[in-house]
């Protein structure tokens, strides 16, 4: 064991060329990531500059039995990356290099702590595209990315983090460096141990280096919002898309309370008095861009769509999308605590669950704005509270157990994208099962005997 209190003095004299912080008050930053009400002051934060000197501390880690917990941007939303008392972060924030953009295989490659946006904008350089957008990514890292597996804006037709892992390069418990995957568009040779990796919340390994699939750029784009005065209407027209079996890279939905604090802060001049906007867009060749965009103008109006309106340039289409990107930021500005949920139904029974949360709201007299990624049936019920206040907070917390609780019982899930972390654990069991979180126990057990990555986060373990 590490002496107690002393893994600080212990990593200086282990690594003294190590950029190592442990005052209080430099410690305050990485306290706590952008999920509501965790906060934990590890013992000290480590900023590795290389795949060896992270091998170098996870080694340390295991012969002293302290805790590690890796982070980049902490832009999290479930408290993955929330530090553990008496612990070490493993902040890889310096590790942000883009190593290669290889044309001929469709790759890039990065370093874990290199910024999501940065990566998209190395693609983009080469003619390329790197689809998943997190509504952080001009902050978040892309090795938090793939340790979340995070989604976004157009997960709806071009999936998630995961479906452009290609490999990775993880460190283990214990210091151990692995490859995984390859630049081979098939491989199935053994497990696909990337994929174990993929949204393991970092209690697994720390990933180093990220290997990712790009792919050409589309040819046009076209983007809409339209304007509905029932939230269903809405909700309706996003499944009438899907059943015409239309599949436009964006369905993103703010609700009445949503919109209207973007609108404070963006000022790009949303209807203030609408009960729901779907912001839409298509993307691919032009031809097909055009009657996408056609049929899913007829089929909002057809559900309702008080107007429609088209953006007239890219300029246009990109400030509505940024628009978006700003909800959890504009609610944030409400009340004193924010809780962003991730309930996700299946898309048919959309329409079910948003008037659940309405109901839910309403009964328990709590203050909700809701938006989200509706074409994957990826809702984000924001409660905004104030964790002052005990009264209201038992509410809150009420009316979220109901929320989940109706979402598994809909065949849907407590978390679509921003993991189980600490915030969902205690849902965890009744929504994926006891079978599956003893499968998770005993892997975790196989690749971290002692508990040391990120402990306490999914589940508990021990
Ligand atoms: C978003 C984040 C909160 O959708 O998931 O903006
Ligand atoms: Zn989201």
């Amino acid at each position: 064991m590490a002496p107690a209190g002393r893994p600080v003095a212990s990593l200086r004299e282990s690594f003294p060329g190590l950029e190592i912080l442990d005052q209080a008050e430099q410690l305050i930053p990485y306290s706590f990531d952008g999920t509501a009400e965790l906060t934990q002051l590890p013992a000290a934060v480590v900023f590795p500059r290389s795949t060896g000197e992270v091998a170098s501390v996870l080694r340390w880690s295991s012969k002293h039995k302290v805790p590690v917990v890796a982070r980049g941007s902490g832009t999290g939303l479930s408290g993955g990356s929330v530090p553990v008392r008496s612990g070490v972060v493993l902040c890889l924030s310096r590790m942000d290099k883009i190593l290669e953009v290889d044309a001929a295989n469709l790759t890039l490659r990065a370093e874990s702590g290199a910024i999501t946006s940065a990566v998209a904008a190395a693609a983009e350089k080469a003619g390329l595209f790197y689809p998943p957008d997190p509504g952080s990514m001009r902050i978040s890292t892309i090795g938090g990315n793939v340790a979340e597996n995070s989604g976004g804006l157009r997960g709806l037709k071009y999936g998630v983090t995961r479906d452009y892992v290609m490999g990775l390069e993880v460190v283990l418990a214990g210091g151990e460096v692995i490859r995984t995957g390859n630049q081979c568009v098939k491989d199935v040779a053994g497990y696909t141990l990337r994929d174990l990796f993929i949204g393991s919340e970092g209690t697994l390994g720390v990933i180093t280096q990220v290997l990712l699939k790009l792919l050409p750029p589309p040819l046009s784009r076209k983007t809409m919002l339209a304007v509905y005065d029932e939230m269903e209407q809405a909700a309706r027209t996003v499944s009438a898309i899907i059943a015409a079996k239309i599949i436009p890279c964006t369905l993103e939905f703010l609700d009445h309370v949503t919109l209207n604090c973007v609108e404070d802060h963006a000022a790009i001049g949303l209807p203030r008095d609408a009960e729901a906007i779907l912001l839409m867009e298509t993307d691919g060749h032009p031809a097909a861009v055009e009657s996408e965009a056609e049929a899913m103008a007829r089929i909002a109006r057809a559900h309702g769509a008080r107007s429609l309106q088209k953006a007239a340039n890219a300029a246009e289409a990109a400030s509505l999308a940024a628009a978006r990107r700003t909800a959890f930021a504009a609610l944030a500005r409400v009340r004193p605590t924010t809780i962003l949920e991730d309930a996700t139904v299946p898309r048919s029974r959309l329409a079910e669950m948003i008037a659940f949360i309405r109901e839910v709201s309403r009964r328990h007299q709590v203050k909700i704005g809701t938006f989200g990624h509706m074409g994957d049936g990826n809702l984000h019920p924001t409660f905004l509270t104030d964790e002052k206040n005990g009264e209201e907070m038992r509410r809150v917390e009420a009316a979220m157990r109901e929320i989940f609780e109706k979402a598994v019982e809909l065949g849907g899930t407590i978390t679509g994208e921003h993991g189980v972390g600490l915030a969902k654990k205690k849902f965890l069991e009744a929504a994926v099962g006891r079978a599956n979180v003893e499968l998770m126990r005993r892997i975790k057990a196989a690749l971290d005997p002692d508990g040391l990555l990120n402990p306490g986060k999914i589940f508990d373990f021990s």
